[in-house]
């Protein structure tokens, strides 16, 4: 005890003041998200902020095509996505895409040189016409999520064939098979380097386990909940919260997690992203692990997947917000049969129709004595017009409507809350069913992974 006598005492803490400060951040900056007294707020390193908004930049648009002139249809022999852009606008998105995607290998990435453009000969050439569908559709049906935002190549690209954040199957540090992986005292980086389940993904972004763990009962009767699933969806939201850079009170009043009433609008936000990550990976990527080559795949021989950071990459929306597909409108939907000016010319007849309509017969009870009320064939016509246009428009977000009755029903059947929640049956709902506490009927919950590490895939 020779060495704990005072003077080495003063040496000691003089030294660890020196540490702490040589660590010391700057003052963080703060931005409160919740309401005041509930320290919902995020706090950010103002250095390392700044790195990140210079990372997050996005390419300046091309300049938009010249209108007019020729469908790719007509022009090009196989085009099955883009068929209904003019030529002008196809080669335009084309330029953009090597930009996106291959600027360094240029147009001969995705396609063979001596076949012809034509040709589908090389797995880029396809997989990207997959990826251009998927694109689409994130942004004509996930609107709950991307808003109006939305996608483009270069938001999980960036520059780069293969996106730099991407994740596959763990197998884990070869711990013996009859053990369960759970990640205990392995700090993963998945994870920001918890102890938490390495490899959550599986299980929630591929799979659809429920991520809900909160028990409704105090004593486990019937109550199959416990800590070791918790983890699991602890790791989950470890990622969430490094993927977006914000932290628990984001999205939670952490008084109590499972409260939707009491979590901010994002945690709907990242409801539907969950959702919308599931089907990118089982609809658009999975089915793409018998083109890809060997090289593009995990030690378990599943291909790279989609995350919350292949686009987030630490900002709380990718690219802090840049509304990027506004300028690409063949991304922001189905290209509509016959092409943009077709729909153009649809809506502004729809728009015209209904203009006249409104002359005729305004809206006013003064004019009760018109000669003739019944004025029935203009606005026949716009309501077929305005219908033809509804038609060419992109699908609805059908998505949203079918995923929703499915949770409600498994999980928040009160009809009085559905009934509140869903008001009309024709307006999809906008919102995660309300969760009540305690649930109304004994909820079954599977112990985490339902399988695990999933058998190869087959499809
Ligand atoms: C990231 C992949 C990718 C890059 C890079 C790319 N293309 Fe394409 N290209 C495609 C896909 C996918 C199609 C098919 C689109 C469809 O089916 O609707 C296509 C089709 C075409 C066609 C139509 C051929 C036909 O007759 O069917 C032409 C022409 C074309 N590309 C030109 C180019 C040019 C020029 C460049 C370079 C500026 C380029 N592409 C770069 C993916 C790419
Ligand atoms: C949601 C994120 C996301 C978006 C948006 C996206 N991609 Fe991808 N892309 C991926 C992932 C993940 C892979 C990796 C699949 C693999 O290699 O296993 C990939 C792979 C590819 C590849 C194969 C590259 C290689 O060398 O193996 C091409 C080509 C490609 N994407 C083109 C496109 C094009 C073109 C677009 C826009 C129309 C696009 N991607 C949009 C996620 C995305
Ligand atoms: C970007 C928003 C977001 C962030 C950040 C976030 N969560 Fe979550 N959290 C959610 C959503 C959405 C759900 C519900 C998921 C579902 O039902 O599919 C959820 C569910 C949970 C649950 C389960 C609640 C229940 O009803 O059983 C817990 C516990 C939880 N989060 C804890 C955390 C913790 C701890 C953090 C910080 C490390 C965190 N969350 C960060 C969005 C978020
Ligand atoms: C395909 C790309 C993509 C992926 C993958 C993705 N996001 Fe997003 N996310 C977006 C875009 C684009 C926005 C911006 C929408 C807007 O402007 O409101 C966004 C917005 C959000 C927001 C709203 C942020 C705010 O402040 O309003 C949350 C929360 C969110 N995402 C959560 C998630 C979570 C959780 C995951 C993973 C499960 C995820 N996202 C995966 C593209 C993506």
């Amino acid at each position: 005890m020779k060495f704990l006598n005072p003077k080495t005492l003063v040496l000691a803490a003089l030294g660890a003041s020196a540490i702490l400060a040589g660590c010391e951040a700057p003052p963080p900056e703060t931005i409160q998200n919740g309401y005041r007294g509930l320290q919902m707020q995020t706090n950010y390193n103002p250095r390392l902020l700044q790195a990140s908004l210079e990372a997050n930049v996005p390419p300046d648009a091309i300049p938009a095509a010249a209108e007019g002139g020729p469908l790719a249809n007509d022009v090009y022999k196989n085009v099955q996505v883009l068929g209904n852009l003019t030529v002008n606008e196809f080669n335009r998105l084309m330029v953009a895409l090597t930009n996106w995607v291959a600027p360094e290998q240029g147009c001969y990435y995705c396609h063979v040189s001596d076949g012809g453009f034509e040709d589908d000969g090389i797995y880029t050439k396809v997989t990207s016409r997959r990826m251009l569908e998927m694109t689409q559709d994130t942004n004509a049906g996930w609107k709950d999520h991307v808003a109006d935002t939305g996608i483009t190549c270069y938001t999980c690209h960036r520059g780069n064939p293969v996106p730099e954040y991407v994740w596959t199957t763990d197998p884990g540090p070869g711990q013996p098979t009859a053990l369960a992986p759970t990640g205990q005292n392995i700090a993963s980086a998945t994870v920001a380097y918890s102890s938490l389940p390495y490899d959550p993904f599986t299980p929630f972004l591929l799979q659809d386990n429920d991520i809900r763990v909160i028990g409704d009962t105090v004593l486990p009767q019937g109550n199959r909940r416990s800590i070791k699933q918790a983890e699991w969806t602890y790791g989950l939201m470890m990622h969430m919260s490094d993927a977006l850079g914000v932290n628990c009170t984001y999205c939670h009043n952490s008084r109590s997690f499972y409260s939707w009433d009491q979590s901010t609008p994002q945690r709907t936000t990242a409801w539907y992203a969950i959702r919308h990550v599931r089907e990118l990976n089982n609809d658009y990527v999975v089915p793409l692990t018998d083109i890809l080559p060997d090289s593009r795949k995990g030690p378990l021989g599943d291909v790279y997947k989609v995350y919350c950071t292949t686009c987030h990459q630490g900002a709380y929306k990718p690219l802090y917000g840049a509304p990027m597909v506004k300028d690409y409108p063949s991304l922001q939907g189905p290209v509509p049969e016959g092409g943009f000016a077709a729909l153009k010319a649809a809506e502004a007849a729809a728009a015209e129709a209904a203009a006249a309509v409104e002359e005729e017969a305004p809206p006013t009870q003064a004019k009760v004595e018109i000669p003739e009320v019944a004025e029935p064939a203009p606005e026949a016509e716009a309501v077929a017009a305005d219908e033809q246009a509804k038609a060419e428009q992109p699908a609805a977000p059908e998505v949203a409507a079918e995923e929703e009755p499915a949770e409600a029903t498994a999980e928040a059947p009160a009809p009085a809350e559905a009934t509140e929640d869903a008001p009309a049956q024709e307006q999809p709902q906008q919102y995660p069913p309300r969760l009540q506490y305690p649930p109304p009927s004994m909820m079954r919950y599977p112990p985490a992974p339902l399988q695990y590490p999933p058998a190869p895939q087959t499809r």
